[in-house]
């Protein structure tokens, strides 16, 4: 069989790339230890209300401007909806929904997980801008999806 020049120098440009890319996710998961906010532990969602973290949701501090906020989704608000931080504070996200499936985006930042019920997902992220971050419910939960949003403040 007969390969064009023009085809073969096609293919092998694909299988480069296909290479390069198998070798940057590599790179960025083993040595960076770069990964998608993962599930830390399950819950049953019926019970995630008087579990702990999440019998009392809210920010607590763990460090030298280091905080860990349990936020609950849950149908249509999270709890807290409110979170004040000082300027660049390190926030660990301890999430989770207590019934359908939730989001938890905060805008201008990577903050970005699915909420799935009694499923414990993990995010840090450390704020540097001060201003109001709004941080919303982007998976649609039902009719009241819309307002189901809260605010993180970085005074
Ligand atoms: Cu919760 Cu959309």
């Amino acid at each position: 069989m007969r390969v064009h020049t023009y085809e073969k120098a096609f293919l092998w440009v694909g299988a480069v790339m296909l290479v390069l890319f198998l070798g940057a996710l590599s790179y960025a998961s083993l040595a960076m230890g770069i990964h998608l906010p993962g599930k830390v532990a399950q819950l049953d969602p019926a019970e995630v209300r008087s579990q702990p973290p999440f019998d009392a949701p809210g920010l607590r501090q763990v460090g030298d401007n280091e905080y860990e906020a349990v936020v609950l989704g849950q149908i249509w608000s999270f709890q807290p909806s409110e979170l004040r931080i000082p300027r660049g504070a390190k926030v660990t996200f301890i999430s989770t929904s207590a019934d359908v499936i939730h989001g938890l985006h905060i805008e201008r930042t990577r903050v970005n997980v699915m909420l799935i019920p009694g499923q414990i997902s993990k995010v840090e992220y450390t704020f540097d801008e001060p201003g109001e971050y709004l941080m919303i419910c982007h998976e649609y939960c039902g009719s009241g999806h819309h307002l189901m949003y809260g605010k993180v403040i970085v005074e």
